[in-house]
């Protein structure tokens, strides 16, 4: 398929999991991707990895830092020549029981994952043509359904998708999609540990909500980005794609 041939794509999250997967599969269809992100070496794994007819460039920023995403923004438009698909991947996960909840943990969480994205949105909308720009922001199912000890993750992720259904409706009238897409669990970094679990946490409550195709790879998410990105979802706005294998039926 070559259903981004010509396509300036800025992507954020690209040096890992879910958007390192998206960069491989769009720049495999023809796209030009300015791929962000905070890691230099995960960049550089996800430009190691590519392979054409596309290309890959890349550029080392924080999301929830607005110079930062002010300049990623217009250097994406110089290096691509314009931007036409904005998406947004960037984010993070901490697990918060309530009881030990800090304002610090749900001010990261809500910058990484939700102002960034808004960020990105503003700085890219002026950039984006009219008729045929598109944004897909990854939002999580964890946005419309409740797992214990994620509740600051699950609001910022609340915050994405409520951002970007109003952000649909503000950018129609120019004839531009904005796309949620709300992956369930996906075998990523982000959810191989590194964050301890409470003693008292309902495992069993997670085998309860797991799908039963288990969790996707980053390669399946990807497709659906690719899919709500291209024109063969060019009648998507404003609706949510909830890619989570079913665990929530
Ligand atoms: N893995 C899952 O199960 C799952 C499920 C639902 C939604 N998501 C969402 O998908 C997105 C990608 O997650 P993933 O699983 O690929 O995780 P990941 O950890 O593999 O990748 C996240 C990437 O975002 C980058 N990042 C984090 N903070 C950043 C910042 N401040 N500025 C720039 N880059 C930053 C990281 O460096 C990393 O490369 C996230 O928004 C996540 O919330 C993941």
């Amino acid at each position: 398929m070559d259903r981004f041939a010509g396509v300036g794509v800025l992507l954020t999250g690209a040096g890992s999991g879910i958007g390192r997967a998206t960069a491989l599969r769009l720049v495999e269809e023809g796209a030009a991707v300015f791929g962000v992100d905070l890691s230099p070496s995960g960049l550089a794994k996800t430009a190691a990895a590519a392979k054409g007819p596309g290309r890959v460039v890349t550029h080392v920023a924080d999301v929830s830092d607005e110079s930062a995403v002010v300049e990623a923004v217009a250097a994406a438009a110089r290096r691509l020549g314009g931007i036409d698909v904005l998406i947004n991947v960037a984010g993070l996960h901490r697990t918060t029981p309530i009881d030990t909840l800090t304002v610090a943990d749900m001010q990261r969480l809500f910058s990484v994952n939700a102002v960034g994205t808004a960020l990105f949105c503003r700085e890219a909308l002026r950039h984006l043509p009219d008729e045929r720009g598109v944004i897909v922001n990854v939002a999580s199912s964890a946005a419309t359904h409740g797992n214990p000890y994620m509740s600051a993750y699950s609001a910022s992720k609340g915050a994405v998708l409520a951002f970007s259904l109003c952000l649909a409706s503000e950018v129609a009238h120019r004839g531009i999609r904005v796309v949620p897409v709300s992956p369930g669990t996906v075998a990523t970094p982000l959810t191989a540990g590194g964050d301890i679990l409470p003693a008292a946490l309902d495992t069993g409550y997670y085998q309860r909500i797991r799908s039963l195709f288990g969790a996707a790879d980053p390669e399946q998410i990807a497709g659906v980005i690719a899919f709500a990105a291209s024109g063969d979802g060019g009648y998507l706005t404003g609706a949510e794609i909830r890619a989570d294998g079913g665990s929530h039926t």
